[in-house]
């Protein structure tokens, strides 16, 4: 079995400190195998606020995989940070590394940084992968076969519905990739809004998607903090979706997958009805 702790956006600078800390206690009676963090450790790449966000990172269980969000490139009241050096803080913190991988017997996850600092449309908030971060993804995927294959990037693959905020792009791009090397997860945060679904083009590959909530922050987008706990067994995901209830998290929900021949499906009738319409 591959237990895999999902957490996001703890957004230091904005950070509850007594749901950060009560989140370390439980995160460590839970003892993953690995604990992913997809980016948004800061609210604006703030030497304090990444400081504060190595503290929490480096308390969490071990190994751990973490990757940057928008929110940890410097904000436009600092310009030049922001266009020529935009990850030279969260670096100076973090390492050089924007895009770690982590690979363990049977199981091969690998990083995509999709923030820019720079976006035609004008919104920095907006997820893009260029075709280096797709070529990089491309070449690292290609390792361990028969390796269960994780994607790990900050902004969503889906918006809920009635949502306005868009989802990463080029998505078409992403998704030939996912189907190419088969990858079977794929972890992301962003919108602070829970989500899983098994996601791909009709009658081809489909992977799971885990959308974690904000995990400690205090930027709620109409649901409590939270965290996702992925176990992965022969042919089957289950992910445990746990809830901030103002004392502990606390178990809400299980989400089930199976493994078909295309890809990953979802075991509950009312997931397979939502992710029909995302399809
Ligand atoms: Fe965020
Ligand atoms: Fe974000």
């Amino acid at each position: 079995m591959i237990r895999i702790l999902h957490l996001s956006d703890p957004h230091f600078g904005a950070a509850d400190p007594a749901i950060a800390a009560r989140f370390l206690a439980q995160a460590a009676e839970l003892a993953p195998d690995l604990t992913v963090l997809s980016g948004d450790l800061t609210m604006r790449a703030r030497r304090r606020e990444l400081i504060e966000a190595r503290n929490f990172v480096e308390r969490l269980p071990r190994p751990r995989l973490v990757i940057p969000g928008n929110h940890d490139i410097p904000a436009l009241n600092q310009p030049f940070h922001r266009l020529f050096a935009p990850f030279k803080r969260y670096r100076e913190v973090f390492g050089q590394e924007l895009e770690p991988v982590h690979t363990a017997p049977g199981l091969h996850v690998v990083g995509m940084n999709s923030n820019k600092a720079f976006n035609p449309k004008l919104d920095w908030s907006l997820g893009h992968l260029s075709a280096e971060n797709l070529r990089r993804a491309d070449q690292r995927l290609s390792g361990a076969p028969g390796s269960f294959r994780v994607l790990v990037l900050h902004h969503p693959l889906i918006a809920p519905e009635g949502h306005k905020r868009d989802v990463v792009q080029p998505l078409a791009e992403l998704q030939e990739l996912i189907a190419r090397h088969r990858v079977d997860l794929v972890l992301c945060g962003h919108f602070h809004c829970s989500h899983m679904a098994a996601i791909g083009p009709q009658g081809a590959w489909h992977c799971v998607v885990s959308q974690a909530a904000t995990v400690c922050s205090t930027r709620l987008q109409g649901e409590p903090q939270g965290f996702h706990m992925i176990q992965v067994e022969g042919g089957l995901i289950e992910i445990e979706r746990f809830v901030y209830g103002g004392e502990n998290f606390e178990l809400e929900k299980t989400f089930t997958f199976t493994r078909v021949e295309e890809g990953w499906e979802s075991a509950d009738t009312a997931t397979r009805r939502e992710e029909a319409k995302i399809a």
